[in-house]
């Protein structure tokens, strides 16, 4: 591996602010256990803000696993494999991805070195990440399962992370870890729920009081619901075609479900936008 190139600049600790305060427009997407539709849920959540009219970056930062690319069918030429090994700056493996509307890092899949990139290589990444950021309005980035140190950082730097969970014991016993994990961390204040593949509206919300009333008594800690999506065939359905559900089946369960967490991470990003405007001026 080429260090060289990485090891020139040192990972900044300046806070810049603007448009939004640095990080103020990151929304990242995690989970305690894999295969809960993290990656579906980002894909969809980045269409349904670009819907919306904004300009939207999905970051795939799964490291180890990277599927963004698998699920929507692309053979990206250029990878964050390019950036970790100092080939290329960030900026330049953005992709559009004019189906969705959006914009596209893709990862890149099977690379075990990509999960355990140094601390300084990673505090550099996400740093990249924050200035390409300033390009967008909101920058929705993918991670892996659990709380390893990329996800650790990657969610520390965001304003909003969406913790996904389905209503399996083992992951909400997971997702109950990450809280705890995090905020050992310092980082419990910007994490929310998203229940995923709930089996009705009212199961979704049941889903959401078992995980409230454990963070409640063992943690003193009230994480918000951000969401709930339901179970829907259609989800696999558009997986396989390698197509998006917005395009391919706009008016199923789930797409519309994934459109209201998007309204609510609209509202959200408008009042940090605001605070950080009133921080500047006061
Ligand atoms: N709301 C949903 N309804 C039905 N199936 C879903 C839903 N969300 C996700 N899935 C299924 O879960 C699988 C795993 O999704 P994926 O996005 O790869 O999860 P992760 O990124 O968390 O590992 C998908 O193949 C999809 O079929
Ligand atoms: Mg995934």
């Amino acid at each position: 591996m080429n260090d060289s190139v990485a090891t020139e600049k040192k990972p900044s600790d300046k806070p810049i602010s603007s448009p939004f305060q640095r990080g103020k427009n990151l929304v990242a997407v995690a989970s305690g256990k894999g295969g809960v539709g993290k990656t579906w849920f980002s894909i969809t959540l980045s269409q349904a803000l670009a819907n919306e009219g904004k300009k939207v970056l999905l970051f795939d930062g799964d490291l180890g696993l990277a599927n963004v690319d698998v699920q929507l069918g692309l053979m990206p030429k250029r990878d964050l494999n390019d950036v970790i090994r100092g080939r290329l700056g960030l900026d330049k493996i953005i992709q559009p991805y004019e189906d969705g509307g959006f914009d596209i890092i893709a990862g890149r899949s099977g690379q075990a070195s990509l999960s355990a990139l140094p601390s300084q290589r990673l505090a550099l990444l996400r740093d990249q990440l924050l200035e390409v950021a300033e390009k967008y309005d909101v920058v929705v980035i993918d991670l892996g399962a659990g709380i390893d140190r990329t996800v650790r950082m990657m969610s520390a730097a965001a304003t909003r992370t969406l913790l996904i969970t389905t209503d399996e014991p083992t992951s909400l016993t997971d997702a109950y870890a990450f809280i705890k994990l995090g905020n050992a961390a310092g980082m419990s204040k910007n994490v929310s729920i998203v229940v995923n593949m709930a089996p009705s509206a009212a199961e979704g919300e049941k889903t959401y009081k078992t995980l409230l009333k454990a963070c409640e008594n063992f943690l003193r800690l009230t994480p918000p619901m951000a969401g709930m999506i339901r179970q829907d065939p259609r989800v696999k359905d558009t997986i396989r075609h390698q197509t998006p559900i917005l395009t391919r089946s706009p008016n199923a369960e789930a797409a519309q479900d994934v459109e209201k967490v998007a309204a609510v991470i609209i509202e959200e990003l408008m009042i940090a936008k605001k605070q950080a405007k009133a921080q500047k001026q006061a």
